[in-house]
């Protein structure tokens, strides 16, 4: 009887309920483990993981850096924009959206409408530890910056609203393990419908 039961749910048709929202994605600043985290998630929901800055790089042949440098950021949003709406046509993924993506208009729609999605949240001081140096250096949106903890609260604020937009669920990330975050929003995923 079990196995009928789960037969009959393997062959839901395309379009209908297996097919909507069948991502998972992870929205929120950089720093706040969406990478790491996602990964975790993708082994132990055993989908494919998708980083929407690595499939950049990948696509254009160069760093997000590069990217920012060669071509300005209207560019990159124009790339992430066209990932966005590439996503109906990827297999079921775990998605580590990068930090802005939310933040330009129709974003949050778009991927609301194809992924349930979790913030994960954290304090300025959380996200500068875990960006480390060098990755303060790299980043374009806080590179150059002689205050990047100041410039990463001002980002948190001028974005909290379409990260908030975008998700179903949101974790308080300060002091958690990436296990932990993971374990959870897998929780909170599960409840929603
Ligand atoms: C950005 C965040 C980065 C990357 C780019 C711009 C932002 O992604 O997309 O550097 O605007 O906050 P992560 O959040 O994965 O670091």
């Amino acid at each position: 009887m079990r196995e009928k039961h789960r037969d009959r749910d393997r062959r839901l048709p395309a379009g209908g309920s297996f097919a909507f929202r069948a991502h998972v994605a992870l929205v929120g600043p950089m720093g706040a483990g969406k990478t790491t985290v996602g990964r975790l998630m993708s082994e132990q929901l055993a989908l494919a993981f998708l980083d929407t800055d690595e499939r950049i790089e990948v696509l254009a042949g160069m760093s997000v850096g590069l990217i920012f440098e060669r071509s300005g950021e209207a560019a990159f949003r124009a790339m992430e924009r066209d990932l966005l709406e590439a996503l109906p046509a990827e297999p079921p993924s775990v998605i580590a959206a990068g930090g802005g993506l939310t933040a330009q208009p129709g974003n949050p729609e778009r991927l609301r409408a194809v992924a349930r999605t979790v913030f994960l949240d954290a304090s300025p001081v959380e996200l500068l530890a875990r960006l480390g140096e060098a990755a303060r250096r790299e980043r374009p949106m806080v590179k150059g910056s002689s205050d990047p903890e100041a410039r990463l609260q001002e980002l948190l604020e001028a974005r909290r609203e379409s990260y908030q937009r975008a998700a179903d669920a949101r974790i308080f990330t300060d002091g958690m393990a990436p296990m932990e975050i993971a374990a959870r929003a897998i929780e909170l995923l599960k409840e929603v419908p």
